[in-house]
C-alpha cells in the first residue's frame, strides 16, 4: 500500500511546565508554522500525493528535541532555525534527498 501523502511531517510541539526537556522550549511552534507557510508558498502542500505538515504531541524523543519526523521514510530530524527547515524542505521534501547533517539517527 502506498502512502497517502508524498511526505507527511510531524513536528513535536509539546510544552512542559515542569522544566523537563521538551520541544516546545526550542522554537518548535514557530518552526512548524514556518514550514507550513513555506510548503504552501512552494506549491507542494495539499492532499493526496502532496506534502502535509502537522502538529504533534510528544513523540517521546524529548532529549533530542526539537524533533520532527518525515513519513513514509520515517526520517527524524532536529533543527535550530529557518535555514534548517528550508534545507529539509528543499532537499528532502522537494528533491527526495534526506539531510544527513540534521538527522537524529545516524
Ligand atoms: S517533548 Fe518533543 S519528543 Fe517529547
Amino acid at each position: 500500500m502506498s502512502s497517502y501523502y508524498q511526505h507527511h511531517v510531524f513536528f513535536c510541539l509539546n510544552q512542559r511546565d515542569s522544566g523537563e526537556a521538551c520541544c516546545g522550549n526550542h522554537n518548535a511552534a514557530k518552526m512548524q508554522e514556518y514550514a507550513k507557510k513555506r510548503c504552501k508558498q512552494l506549491g507542494i502542500a495539499g492532499g493526496e500525493g502532496r506534502v502535509r505538515i502537522n502538529k504533534a504531541g510528544c513523540l517521546n524523543r524529548c532529549e533530542l528535541g526539537p524533533v520532527l519526523v518525515v513519513y513514509p521514510e520515517a526520517v527524524w530530524y532536529t533543527f535550530v532555525d529557518e535555514q534548517d527547515i528550508d534545507e529539509i524542505i528543499e532537499s528532502h521534501l522537494l528533491n527526495g534527498k534526506p539531510v544527513e547533517r540534521l538527522m537524529v539517527d545516524r
